[in-house]
């Protein structure tokens, strides 16, 4: 029997309320669908890559996967517990299980804080250690995300760090309070191209030693192909596609993946990247939902796609897709 997955996600959704006047149109609704029924399990020790183009709805995934939003509707099992449920003391432990880290790492560190402080300060509201041995964890929490001397480190403050120091001090503070779960959304994306591998390797070896479960999201395929073992696909709001990484990037079955594969850009210097069709209407995950969200863009498209949303049918070992061509 294989063991229980560490996350469990079952129709998800979160719907942000609409200012009225602002962006409230005739025959739209009320609400901004940002996350609308999505489900997957995330394995332990597993990591899975999200997906998608702006604004489809991946950091609003991430922040009700770690706690930081509420759902509308469905909900999250975490460890076989309903993270809904949670509350008091099981909120305070789940919070130092599970840790994300955020695209931007000057907005993510307190600027007025030194780098000690930011990381003493899970320390101490996890009451992990004692004050006495606080530093020294935060030495050799510097010194495992390869800062060093970790001594210069400890009285700096963050705008004295590159984007990718100061992007392995998230990955530190993450780390001090011992998780099982990281999430980390869009890590390296502000950073140079010239330094994310070094993040990225770090990320990945720190992942395998701790054998944490792992999620990152990312608009970048060959990142995903790199560090991920599932790759989940999304659009606006749903999820189009999921499975084992090599499967989806193979062999993609949503329209909507295929087009993201034959738009990323590949070494020949003879390839034209198809473009991705735009339609008059900028589909939004605005007003009442119908068939499937990707018709007004799908070379596929047909009469049942908008009619009635595609579910999501099996297309290989592990691998589905939300699309009717396979339904
Ligand atoms: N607090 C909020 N209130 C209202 N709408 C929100 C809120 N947070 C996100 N949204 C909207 O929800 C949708 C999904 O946003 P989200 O930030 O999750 O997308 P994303 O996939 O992370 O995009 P990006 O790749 O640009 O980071 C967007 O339309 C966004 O404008
Ligand atoms: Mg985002």
């Amino acid at each position: 029997m294989t063991a229980e997955p560490l996350v469990q996600v079952e129709g998800l959704r979160k719907y942000f309320p609409l200012r009225r006047s602002l962006w409230r149109r005739p025959g739209g609704g009320d609400y901004l669908r940002a996350v609308d029924g999505v489900s997957f399990e995330i394995p332990r020790g597993s990591s899975l890559g999200i997906a998608g183009e702006s604004g489809c709805g991946k950091t609003t995934l991430a922040r009700l996967l770690v706690r930081l939003l509420t759902p509308s509707a469905g909900r999250i099992r975490f460890d076989g517990v309903d993270l809904h449920a949670l509350a008091g003391p099981r909120l305070l432990a789940f919070r130092r299980r599970a840790q994300m880290m955020f695209q931007n790492p000057y907005e993510a560190i307190n600027p007025r804080f030194t780098i000690g402080r930011a990381l003493l300060e899970p320390l101490v509201i996890h009451r992990i250690g004692t004050p006495g041995d606080r530093m020294d964890r935060v030495l050799a929490a510097l010194d495992q995300v390869h800062l060093s001397p970790a001594e210069a480190f400890v009285d700096a403050f963050p705008h004295q760090l590159s984007g990718g120091q100061l992007q392995r001090v998230g990955l530190a503070r993450a780390l001090m309070v011992d998780p099982v779960f990281l999430v980390a959304d869009e890590p390296v994306s502000m950073l140079d191209v010239s330094i994310r591998a070094g993040v990225l390797n770090l990320m990945k070896e720190i992942a395998r030693t701790r054998r944490l479960t792992t999620v990152y999201i990312s608009h970048d395929l060959a990142l995903v192909r790199y560090v991920c073992d599932a790759t989940m696909i999304m659009y606006l709001g749903t999820v189009a596609e999921i499975g084992p990484t090599p499967e989806v990037l193979a062999r993609a079955k949503h329209p909507y993946t295929q087009l993201l594969l034959a738009a990323a850009p590949v070494p020949d210097p003879g390839h034209r990247a198809p473009e991705i069709p735009e339609t008059e209407l900028v589909p939004t995950p605005i007003g009442p939902a119908r068939g499937c969200p990707f018709v007004d863009r799908c070379p596929h498209a047909m009469a049942v796609c908008r009619a009635a949303a595609p579910p999501l049918a099996a297309v290989g070992r592990g691998h589905y897709a939300a699309c009717h061509l396979y339904a």
